[in-house]
């Protein structure tokens, strides 16, 4: 058998918190911190994968955008894909590689940009592939050697958050086995070149292994005809519990009935999985019943999934008297429920951990520290180079938090310096406004 790379020997999985460093103690809060080695031993993993199964790994921008580091991800993998013509154009100006976008639906005056360069097109509709085809049809006789997908539907997912769910009950992400076969009917599939789905988050191979069973009883005539075939994104295939056998076995299986297409995986998640940080510092101590820490980052600004999902994310006390290989201690989270009693109430170990905005609702977590937290206290998020720094906002007029990659124990690189800019930027269009 094939020796196949293992996610339990990632570096990352075994000291996730190998990258909390001396350096956090410096770094003006709040703070995303990317782990340069972290990610790299992602990647490693990812391009042994990919070329033990024979397969291509794309990078769904989507995920993370901090294009500074697109060069190093690039040399791992086959290209990237976006979501639309912002993140396709900043991978063909940061991310060499095979350019893929798909987009629920497209405006016309972004796929006219669109077919300059990008290598794929996905369509989500036959409406959208039949309105764009007289420009596809221009862009390949002009030279452009452009490939043509549709996302379909395989109606099965295993995701459990509604939210976070493409196929769920009257999704519009992909078309269903009914309408395709209407589609066909109507336009045929000359020009089509492969087919896209799109049904994880957060998932193992036993998911994929059922919801590639849906899509093939859905759609395995169209399947044959097809030169390529993207499984989407929702593969957490860095995770140390990822069944890679199994995925080597679900492929080896499928290419026995469909030997000639070439398989894409498009994972966002697996590129940066415990790979980052945020870094926050106490603004305030305050009771109200329980104790409270104000801290100078927010849920819904910073970490919106942790409000979305929800979910509670690991975080560590920056503290030296605690430090036995370095510079930290993890804190226990503890539920909204076991808060209100009585023992909880009374620890003074025990905060709730808010943000400086208006909204009520903004809460990190409850967590239970080694001691009383005080006054400018750093806390350490983990796993946050993740649906973090693309989704941040600036609400209530929250600065956006820098970017800084980590380049060794010491050394640290500011990316991006937020700026009072960032945020008037996102309301209106200042150069406009000064003219
Ligand atoms: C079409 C598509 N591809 C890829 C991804 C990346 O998924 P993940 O980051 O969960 O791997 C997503 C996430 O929403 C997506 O919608």
């Amino acid at each position: 058998m094939r020796q196949l790379p293992n996610p339990r020997n990632l570096l990352s999985q075994q000291t996730r918190t190998s990258g909390i460093k001396a350096a956090f103690h410096q770094i003006e809060t709040p703070a995303y911190i990317f782990d340069l080695k972290l990610l790299k031993d992602n990647l490693q993993f990812l391009e042994q994968l990919a070329k033990k199964l024979d397969v291509k790994i794309i990078f769904a921008q989507k995920s993370y955008s901090l294009y500074s580091t697109y060069p190093l991800i690039s040399k791992y993998l086959s290209g990237s894909t976006a979501s639309g013509l912002y993140e396709a154009q900043l991978a063909r100006e940061e991310f060499p590689g095979e350019i893929h976008v798909y987009s629920p639906a497209y405006k016309t005056d972004d796929v006219i940009k669109l077919l300059e360069f990008v290598d794929y097109i996905y369509f989500n509709s036959f409406s959208q592939w039949q309105k764009y085809l007289v420009l596809i049809n221009q862009a390949k006789k002009s030279g452009r050697k452009i490939q043509v997908g549709l996302r379909v539907n395989p109606e099965y997912s295993e995701t459990e958050h509604d939210i976070y769910n493409p196929a769920g009950r009257y999704s519009r992400l992909g078309i269903t086995a009914q309408a395709f076969e209407q589609g066909v009917a109507e336009y045929g599939l000359e020009g089509i070149d492969g087919l896209h789905f799109h049904a994880l988050c957060e998932e193992n191979a036993n998911s994929l292994a059922n919801v590639l069973t849906n899509f093939e009883n859905k759609f395995s005539p169209y399947i044959e005809k097809m030169t390529w075939l993207n499984f989407g994104g929702g593969h957490l295939f860095t995770r140390a519990d990822y069944q890679v056998e199994l995925l080597a076995e679900i492929l080896h299986d499928f290419r026995l009935k469909y030997p000639n297409q070439t398989i894409y995986f498009e994972p966002g998640e697996a590129i940066s999985l415990d790979t980052g940080f945020l870094v926050c510092e106490v603004l305030d101590i305050v009771q109200n019943e329980v104790n409270i820490a104000i801290v100078d980052t927010s849920a819904t600004c910073h970490m919106p999934d942790v409000l979305e999902m929800p979910y509670t994310p690991r975080v560590f006390l920056l503290d030296e008297k605690y430090s036995e290989e370095g510079y930290y201690i993890e804190a226990e989270a503890i539920n909204d429920e076991a808060l209100i009693n009585k023992e909880f109430i009374k620890d003074n170990n025990v905060f709730r951990l808010g943000a400086p905005t208006c909204l009520a609702g903004d809460i990190i977590g409850n967590y239970k520290f080694p001691r009383p937290l005080q006054q400018q206290d750093r806390l350490v998020f983990c796993d946050m180079a993740l649906y973090a720094h693309v989704k941040t906002n600036t609400f209530n007029g929250m600065p956006l938090p820098n970017l800084v990659t980590l380049q060794s124990a010491e050394n640290y690189k500011v990316e991006r310096q937020a700026t009072y800019f960032d945020f008037k930027n996102r309301l209106g269009n200042m150069t406009l406004r000064q003219d």
